[in-house]
């Protein structure tokens, strides 16, 4: 599903690059955890997958398409098509409804707007939080607003998701549950997730374990 191949990031003027010569693929259905140091590059790699940010050399393949040779235009879709994002900071818009957050990605996507509804409120079922469609972020804990974020990821069916750090901000019990719940979801819809974490707990629940370091990827034939 995620196939990354030689890829190389360098700041203007940094001394050397963040990091050279990445190789590894994730497959439909498998959940990674990419771990490492702080300031390793973890969110870089990211942004670089979801073509956020562009790298010095390298290709980044997703559902057979190579984000990194396609025009600006072209990433967007593919972003907006295959990739569904979780972030640590939840990024739910507060002057949204939940039901209307979670909808989000299907404006970007061909789904009709006449199947939205049902969609959001299947999304809401699967991540536990049913009646909370009506309701305002403001109203809601960090778990409840982490809950809607993996509904706003996976409601269009994302071939990726890409997490950083999405349990960050709660606390152990929350953050085990939330994991529980994003794990689930995209086994269930056969999701390929890259999932970036600080917790031994979140990583030994994934199907792999890859870490960034200086020198580059460990982990990569377990
Ligand atoms: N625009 C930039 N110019 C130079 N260095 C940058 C820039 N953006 C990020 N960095 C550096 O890249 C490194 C990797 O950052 P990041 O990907 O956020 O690490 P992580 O997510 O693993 O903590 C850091 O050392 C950071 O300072
Ligand atoms: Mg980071």
């Amino acid at each position: 599903m995620l196939v990354v191949s030689g890829l190389t990031k360098r700041h203007p003027n940094a001394p050397r690059p963040i990091f050279r010569d990445l190789n590894f693929s994730v497959l439909a259905g498998q959940t990674v955890a990419l771990v490492g140091e702080s300031g390793v590059g973890k969110s870089t790699l990211l942004n670089c997958i979801a073509g956020l940010e562009t790298a010095e050399a390298g290709s980044v393949q997703i559902a057979e398409l190579n984000m990194m040779a396609l025009a600006e235009a072209a990433r967007a879709q593919l972003r907006a098509r295959s990739i569904g994002f979780v972030f640590q900071a939840f990024h739910v818009l507060p002057t949204l409804t939940v039901a209307q957050n979670i909808a989000v990605p299907l404006l970007l996507t061909r789904v009709p707007v006449a199947q939205h509804a049902l969609r959001v409120e299947t999304l809401l079922d699967r991540v536990g939080i049913k009646d909370f469609g009506v309701r305002w972020p403001a109203s809601l804990s960090g778990g409840e607003l982490q809950r809607v974020a993996i509904a706003r990821a996976l409601v269009h069916q994302p071939q990726l998701i890409l997490a950083d750090e999405p349990t960050g901000n709660l606390d152990p019990r929350t953050a085990d549950e939330v994991l529980s719940l994003l794990l689930e979801r995209c086994r269930e819809q056969n999701t390929a997730a890259l999932i970036v974490t600080h917790s031994a707990q979140v990583a030994a629940r994934c199907d792999r374990v890859l870490t960034l370091t200086p020198d580059g990827l460990q982990g990569l034939s377990a």
